[in-house]
């Protein structure tokens, strides 16, 4: 559908928020009595802020039809106590238990995850959950195996006077690669940790910001969860596998096109936590 933005001039009270609002200065008005007008609407980056501010609903977007609009309550809002509370009451909880994630705690986690915000709204983030318990143990086999091919790389004794000398911190990693595969082998899950759904959160390769973009998904749907009573942690050993392989095997299996940015391990949580602990002491310059 081609792009149109209307003013409709009988009910606009030319209040000139479209035209403060709006990030791509589309909305432009001569003088303070003058019309509103549009100008390069081609450059519109699709935020919905002209919609959103407009308080007749004077302005007629073609991504936004009515049903797209929704009346904010900022009163419905939780308190900025309530909502720190949550932030700090969010653990990494891996104490899962077997049974599944409700489907529909799933969608809200989903939903949050997808109203990040997007660097320029690119809005190009996208989501694979995986609940197929056989999928899931496929992923942990592919990431024992590339940590194993990665260790027995940084070992070889003809590589690793170069590796050390490009990748030095590596060899860090390297005691903690064999563990990984020694808990592996007796049955347990250090990469999941027995997780049973996994959310991958991924851009298309060449988006720039799809790594923050990624990010800031990942954080709303972190909170989401938690606010569901649901556990999650960060799944950083799939991540630092998948970008070490050069055969893109987990990506490949589950069908993903672009690059994988972040995952989270979810999971009904079997111990709840009692108590939030306080952080280190801040570390903030106010300039
Ligand atoms: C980027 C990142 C990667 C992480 N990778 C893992 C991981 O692979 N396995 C794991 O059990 N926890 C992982 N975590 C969880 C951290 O260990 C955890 O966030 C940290 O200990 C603080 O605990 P909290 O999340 O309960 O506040 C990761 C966290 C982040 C932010």
């Amino acid at each position: 559908m081609s792009l149109s933005i209307h003013i409709d001039i009988e009910t606009c009270t030319r209040c000139r928020k479209c035209v403060r609002i709006c990030p791509a200065e589309i909305f432009i008005q001569e003088t303070p009595k003058s019309d509103v007008e549009t100008q390069h609407i081609s450059s519109c980056i699709h935020c919905g802020h002209c919609v959103g501010v407009c308080p007749t609903s004077s302005i007629v977007h073609s991504d936004f039809p009515a049903e797209k609009i929704h009346p904010i309550h900022p009163e419905k809002f939780p308190t900025s106590e309530q909502l720190l509370l949550l932030i700090k009451s969010r653990r990494s909880n891996r104490a899962f238990s077997a049974k599944p994630v409700p489907a529909e705690k799933l969608d809200l986690i989903l939903e949050a995850a997808h109203r990040a915000p997007t660097g320029t709204n690119a809005q190009n983030v996208s989501f694979t959950l995986v609940t197929d318990p056989e999928k899931i143990q496929q992923v942990i086999g592919f990431t024992i195996d590339i940590f194993m091919e990665l260790g027995k790389k940084l070992s070889n004794p003809f590589l690793k006077p170069i590796l050390k000398l490009i990748v030095p911190d590596a060899y860090a990693y390297l005691p903690h690669l064999e563990a990984l595969r020694r808990k592996y082998e007796m049955g347990q899950d250090p990469i999941l940790r027995k997780a049973t759904a996994l959310l991958l959160i991924h851009t298309p390769k060449k988006s720039q910001l799809g790594c923050q973009d990624a990010n800031l998904a990942y954080q709303n749907g972190s909170l989401m969860a938690e606010s569901l009573g649901i556990s999650q942690f960060y799944t950083g050993f799939l991540c630092i596998a998948m970008q070490q392989d050069k055969k893109n095997r987990i990506p490949n299996f589950l069908g993903i096109e672009g690059k994988v940015h972040a995952g989270m391990g979810l999971g009904v949580p079997s111990i709840h936590f009692e108590n939030y602990i306080d952080r280190k002491e801040i570390d903030v310059r106010k300039l």
